[in-house]
């Protein structure tokens, strides 16, 4: 089946939302999401979003912006950084005045609470600068934008996996899938394509994301021959429930709760004096390992405890509510009166598919436009987290940067041209469909995956080294030519997660394939990338950024230097 539009986003959280929202203005827009658009992944992020509204206590942009460029371990791009911190004040009134239900202080103003790296004064104390509905933040932003989409005649196909980005003339032109329910191949023929696809969380062991987060999106950029960006920066939250890796968020943390090791000590006070438990992630993460690693977790076991009991049952219904039902859920245990066992889980990714503050893809590391493309949110590569994000941050870069990448639709619409359709789009879907349905491989998707899920666990994680990572990729290799000789035992057409999995699996290789080179180029530490044999930062050498792409004999890396600012790097000290 062949649907027209002028603009398709792929991707239904966030920033898929704001950008399908305001480019709707004046184009016909579709949403196409791998599930229900409701169950993306956005709706899972719990604690809040930044934005200097002074509503609590003095605040400016300028502060906001020095902490997410050294939150990112001076490797973010000031100039995109500069917008995200000035523009995000006007982007929680627009989403007040949409009707998001901003939890509210005394004097009825949108309440803030501290996030990790967020502080006054360019780093003097923390700062209360994280606005939020409740611990279900992400949840209310996600609702309010499906609504306005809604109403705004925005056109959802849930359910449909998109596998090409179709091309004519150098530009984009649409997109191919299938429907998960039917197998039918699915063509958007547009103007414009949107990738809003998230990040690819799965490929680890324990991880935050949710089921989707394959890195669906990553990889038709690497099919469009386009170079993933700063790959190496995997972020791990410090407090994922232990064995679940089910976020626990940051907001526990801002609300009043510590981390203790086995032996019962507020052991970030050793490695951050000043923001303790609300130093950034990569630090807190960090430091929970090395307590480990030192024989210091709970009865010497891989974890730690998030104690919660000093803000009581009350607080905790009322600040915390989802997290406190998450936690009495799948550990049994209520928060007010016993510790939460935590441990890092797998995040976020700070690099992706570059772009410019506008949403334009990069097709290569000069800045030339791929016309018709364009990316926004975890997928995309702005770059505004650099090697580490700070809390909060995401939500604000979704919004910020999807209205950006609509408002650059909105103005570009008209003028561009409806590109033919390739006439092989609907055989190239099926092509790959029927070759797994019919193949009679013997590898299963299941092993496979669970594989490499352990393997970038332990050799490309928190720590990694150039032995542990040489290691990784030659595993990775392997893994993808075990791919070649995977087998279906369900070969029906409908509703087939079987199949759904083996492609997404082949997505995941090709993803950690570039994380582990990436990281295996960049010989030094910087923010969440810690390489046990290169342990200080490098700017002489390193202050740049990777750009990595595949090609006939194999991945290639070239590099870029990071947009320099207002701030010039400085050791981080918390
Ligand atoms: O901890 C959290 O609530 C997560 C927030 C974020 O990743 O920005």
């Amino acid at each position: 089946m062949i649907h027209e539009y002028d603009v398709v986003v792929i991707g239904g959280g966030i920033a898929g939302l704001y950008t399908a929202l305001t480019a709707s203005e004046n184009a016909k827009v579709a949403v196409i999401s791998k599930v229900h658009v409701t169950r993306s992944h956005s709706v899972a992020a719990q604690g809040g979003i930044a934005a200097s509204l002074g509503n609590e206590e003095e605040d400016h942009w300028e502060w906001h912006m020095y902490d997410t460029v050294k939150g990112s371990d001076f490797l973010a791009d000031q100039h995109a950084v500069e917008v995200l911190a000035q523009e995000a004040p006007n982007a929680i009134y627009t989403l007040e005045h949409m009707g998001v239900p901003f939890s509210r202080n005394a004097q009825g103003k949108i309440e803030q609470r501290r996030f990790g790296g967020h502080t006054r004064n360019f780093g003097e104390a923390p700062i209360k600068r994280a606005c939020y509905a409740s611990d279900r933040t992400g949840r209310a932003i996600m609702d309010t934008l499906y609504d306005r989409c809604l109403q705004k005649g925005v056109v959802f196909h849930n359910e449909v996996f998109i596998q090409h980005l179709l091309f004519a003339l150098n530009s984009c032109c649409g997109a191919a899938g299938y429907d998960l329910a039917t197998t039918e191949p699915q063509v958007f023929h547009a103007k414009a394509v949107v990738l809003a696809t998230g990040g690819c969380g799965k490929i680890y062991k324990t991880t935050s994301n949710g089921f989707a987060s394959t890195g669906d999106g990553f990889a038709l950029a690497l099919d469009a021959l386009l170079s993933l960006e700063d790959m190496e920066f995997v972020q791990f939250h410090p407090t994922g429930i232990y064995g679940l890796g089910i976020l626990i968020s940051e907001a526990a943390r801002a609300e009043g709760g510590v981390l203790r090791n086995g032996l019962g000590e507020r052991f970030m006070e050793r490695y951050a004096p000043t923001l303790k438990d609300l130093a950034p992630r990569d630090i807190v993460s960090r430091a929970v390992l090395n307590e480990i690693g030192e024989g210091k977790g709970v009865e010497g076991k891989d974890y730690v405890y998030l104690d919660l009991r000093e803000l009581g049952r009350e607080r905790l219904n009322q600040k915390l509510p989802e997290i406190t039902s998450l936690i009495k859920t799948y550990l049994g245990i209520d928060p007010s009166e016993t510790q939460v066992p935590v441990a890092p889980t797998c995040h976020y990714m700070m690099g992706g598919i570059p772009t410019d503050a506008e949403g334009h893809v990069l097709a290569d590391k000069s800045g030339t436009v791929l016309p018709g493309l364009y990316a926004a949110g975890e997928c995309a590569c702005v770059s505004v987290h650099g090697a580490n994000r700070l809390g909060c941050n995401s939500l604000i870069d979704l919004v910020v940067f999807g209205r950006r990448t609509g408002l650059s639709i909105f103005n570009e619409i008209k003028a561009r041209l409806v590109h033919p359709l390739p006439v092989q789009a609907e055989s190239l879907v099926l092509d790959k469909i029927n070759s797994l349905l019919e193949s009679h491989g013997t590898e299963r998707t299941a092993g496979l995956r669970e594989a490499l899920q352990c393997l970038m666990t332990e050799e490309c994680s928190v720590f990694r080294n150039g032995k542990t990572l040489e290691d990784a990729l030659g595993q990775v290799h392997q893994l993808k030519k075990r791919l070649l000789n995977v087998g279906l035992t369900n070969k029906s057409r409908v509703f087939n997660y079987e199949l759904q999995e083996a492609l997404e699996l082949g997505n995941m290789l090709r993803v950690a394939e570039v994380i582990v080179y990436s990281a295996l180029q960049r010989q030094e530490s910087r923010g969440a990338h810690f390489r046990s044999d290169y342990p200080q930062r490098n700017d002489e050498e390193w202050l740049k950024h990777t750009f990595v792409n595949e090609t006939p004999t194999g991945l290639k890396e070239t590099y870029k230097p990071v947009a320099a600012g207002r701030f010039a790097p400085e050791k981080r000290r918390y």
